[in-house]
């Protein structure tokens, strides 16, 4: 789809769209169109439920006086109350449903609006990254797809009074969209197709953006004393691997390398660490999952999707801070060779696991990515994520992502920038009481804690790898990373979430 910027002007074919505010007040263009027509927008709007309420549409056909197909009304809301966020997902939904209608053009007259800070040009800006967000389909294995099944939009034109400036600020905030599509791409991959070492592969594209990629396989790995992150992956015919992203955009000079992880260009300044659960596939191992829905476990590197797709978006926008983004990349099988329940395993900081369940492998995965982090680059703060667990679903459902911090500040920061772009978390409790729930009779931890709060004792997990006075947060995204349903940014499938949070977080606290 092609998004273009050019003067105002209600004189075009395909479709016309015009903005409607609360209790039915026409936009200026809209009212144009009313008048062109002899009255048939507010006829339309009299015999139907519109009152230009925020998410409402109407479609008017063929409207007579005017070379459009079809006049579309979108409804904006109280202007006082009008958000960035809701001019985004009115972009998405317009984009939806055009592309339901089979239109293949469509022109926005984009009006300033009274009542609202937001001027025309930013509110043109937000409409068309919310309609990018929405383009996105994942079709490339649709061989003999009928034409009337692809999306139809080709053009959308927005038109407005200061187009050039509305044309530089959507290219500003849409540098993330990039990012975000990458993330939705090998999300989306099945698990013949993306594992460890092609995921590896998926990432060379940062290079050319100015991302430093180191790669660590099995032999490293084991030489480093991985041995949770290697115990997940050794059922496997894919080999394990971890892989680096270095971001140093704060023009700082290098840093001494330091820890026996040794990353070869570590930042100038403590930099800002993501690190990504990155099961390509989860079958549970020998603790094997049923047969029903366990395809959906090819997005079990939903986390480390993220973390690729963050890098992407923060090196397009030559974000002014350092960042590392690192992966923890298996594949989850049973096998002769898998382990089995009950076996001990080492992490790299010397702590011994043992592994009642081999169905919660993204812990063991996360903790020998986690102390890679800290040790290498003794870093300002952590974030990572991981699809960990289906009792985030229990809790919070599909809308929220699980957070869980050693924090306050950290968490609220998260809490603010996920509000912003749409992607909201929740803060779920950590305390010594759920931490004692997985000590372990022969070892130092076993790596399930019973039948309740399954989240939070995965997080205390994770948390018995994070060194004292490291900020560190988790977000659990097993409920958030894949959609049944197509939302007004986010269509049907791999959400990317955690993509624009993040570099939100980043933006609005790392960089000044
Ligand atoms: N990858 C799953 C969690 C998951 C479930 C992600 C549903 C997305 C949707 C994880 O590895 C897992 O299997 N967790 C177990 C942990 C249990 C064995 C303690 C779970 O949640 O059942
Ligand atoms: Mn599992
Ligand atoms: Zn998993």
């Amino acid at each position: 789809m092609r998004i273009a910027f050019a003067a105002p002007t209600v004189k075009t074919s395909g479709t016309l769209v015009v903005t409607v505010g609360d209790e039915k007040r026409l936009s200026a263009s809209a009212a144009a169109v009313d008048e062109a027509t002899g009255g048939a927008v507010g006829r339309a709007i009299a015999g139907s439920r519109f009152t230009g309420k925020k998410g409402q549409l109407l479609e008017i056909l063929a409207p007579a006086g005017l070379d459009s197909a079809r006049v579309l009304l979108l409804g904006l809301g109280k202007p006082a109350e009008l958000t960035e966020l809701d001019l985004e997902k009115a972009g998405g939904q317009l984009v939806g449903q055009l592309n339901g209608v089979g239109e293949t053009a469509a022109s926005i007259a984009v009006d300033a609006l009274e009542g609202t800070a937001i001027p025309a040009t930013e509110m043109a800006a937000r409409i068309a990254l919310g309609a990018r967000l929405r383009s996105y389909r994942f079709d490339k294995y649709k061989t003999k797809e009928a034409a009337d099944k692809k999306l139809s939009l080709a053009n959308l034109t927005f038109h407005l009074k200061e187009a050039k400036k509305a044309q530089k600020q959507f290219e500003a905030i849409a540098a993330v969209v990039a990012g975000v599509f990458l993330s939705r791409d090998v999300v989306s991959e099945p698990a013949n197709i993306l594992y460890p070492e092609s995921f590896v592969e998926r990432a060379a594209v940062l290079e050319k953006l100015g991302v430093k990629i180191t790669v660590l396989g099995e032999k490293e790995m084991k030489k480093l004393g991985m041995g949770a992150l290697l115990g997940v992956g050794q059922g496997s015919r894919r080999e394990s691997q971890l892989l680096v992203m270095e971001w140093h955009g704060s023009g700082k000079k290098p840093a001494e390398k330091k820890g026996k992880g040794k990353a070869k260009a570590a930042a100038g300044e403590a930099p800002l660490c993501f690190v990504g659960k990155g099961v390509c596939f989860d079958t549970g191992g020998i603790s094997i999952k049923p047969a029903g829905g366990m395809e959906d476990m090819k997005w079990d590197m939903g986390g480390a999707g993220t973390v690729l797709g963050l890098m992407h978006a923060l090196a397009s926008r030559k974000a002014k801070v350092d960042v590392v983004g690192i992966c923890g990349l298996v594949e989850n099988m049973p096998d002769g060779n898998a382990q089995r329940p009950g076996d001990v395993v080492t992490s790299a900081n010397g702590q011994t696991i043992e592994v009642i369940n081999t169905d919660a492998e993204g812990r063991l995965v996360l903790c020998d990515a986690l102390w890679y982090a800290q040790e290498t680059y003794r870093p300002r703060m952590i974030v990572d994520l991981a699809t960990l667990t289906g009792a985030i679903l229990v809790s919070l459902g599909k809308e929220q992502a699980g957070l869980f911090s050693n924090d306050d500040a950290l968490s609220e920061q998260l809490a603010a920038a996920g509000k912003a772009v749409g992607e909201p978390v929740w803060r779920l409790p950590l305390g010594e009481e759920y931490d004692r729930m997985i000590d372990s009779d022969i070892a130092d931890m076993k790596n399930v804690g019973g039948r309740y709060g399954g989240s939070i004792t995965a997080a205390q997990f994770l948390q018995r790898f994070i060194n004292e006075g490291t900020p560190w947060a988790h977000l659990d995204i097993a409920g958030v990373t894949w959609s049944d349903k197509d939302k007004p940014t986010v269509p049907k499938g791999a959400t990317a979430f955690g993509v624009r949070l993040l570099d939100r977080l980043v933006a609005d606290q790392y960089e000044k």
